[in-house]
């Protein structure tokens, strides 16, 4: 019986190495590809894909595995450290993705287009706000006496139930931008589908971990 909980554990453990690792390949790969389909630079709709992708797919993704027990890159590093990292990442994330929503704003605005017709630029818009309310909301972690009526492990609790789902809206704008008529025409075919499945994947491994991490834990532990 013993024997059988430890195979199943060992397998969980895989299973939680391998997802991570795909996780990680993911959200690299995904950035890359949308980096050389808009080519940054070549106009300034160009950037708006690029900078949106590079927060949304890779550096949120890599924020919240920096906490991850089975396959963050950063494992060997402190407690301390691993926040450090995590809302440097976040920052970064937040500052790219208000960049790339000016830019996709002032495009529409050269061109004379309406703001806020599709669903992909509403869902994006408020994405791009929780980002921003969630690390408002991550720098009363980082410094507890601003706001003392919840306990920390409320916030925290707070902080990882409302990051997971602002991470899963990020995830459902990439896909909606990529169902726009501008990447549906530049990426057709199987090419498309491996595009639209990656913010699928990751959405699913970071919804794994935190709900290990967190909610069901604290659940257990209640
Ligand atoms: C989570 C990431 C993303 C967010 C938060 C986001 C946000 C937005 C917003 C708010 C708009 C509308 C701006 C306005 O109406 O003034 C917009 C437009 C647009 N975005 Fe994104 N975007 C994201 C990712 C992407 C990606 C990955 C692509 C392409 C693969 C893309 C392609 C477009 C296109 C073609 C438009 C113009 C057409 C439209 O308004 O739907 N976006 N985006």
């Amino acid at each position: 019986m013993s024997q059988s909980t430890d195979s199943d554990t060992r397998v969980h453990r895989a299973l939680r190495v391998l997802s991570g690792a795909a996780a990680h390949l993911t959200a690299l790969t995904l950035t890359v590809s949308v980096t050389c389909v808009s080519q940054p630079g070549t106009s300034l709709f160009s950037w708006h894909p690029f900078l949106m992708t590079l927060a949304f797919s890779f550096l949120m993704t890599e924020a919240v595995l920096v906490f991850s027990p089975d396959s963050s890159l950063f494992r060997s590093l402190s407690r301390r450290a691993h926040v450090r990292t995590h809302w440097a990442l976040q920052l970064l994330a937040v500052l790219c993705a208000l960049l790339g929503l000016g830019i996709i704003y002032t495009n529409k605005m050269q061109q004379g287009k309406r703001h806020l017709s599709t669903w992909h630029g509403l869902l994006g818009t408020l994405t791009v706000l929780c980002a921003l309310l969630q690390s408002l909301g991550g720098v009363s972690l980082l410094y507890p006496k601003l706001l003392q009526s919840w306990s920390l492990a409320q916030r925290k609790l707070y902080h990882a139930t409302a990051g997971l789902l602002g991470y899963l809206l990020g995830c459902a704008s990439l896909l909606l931008g990529m169902c726009s008529i501008w990447f549906s025409a530049s990426v057709t075919g199987v090419s498309w589908y491996l595009c639209a499945m990656c913010p699928l994947l990751t959405g699913l491994v970071i919804m794994n971990q935190v709900s290990n991490a967190y909610l069901y834990r604290k659940k257990s532990q209640s």
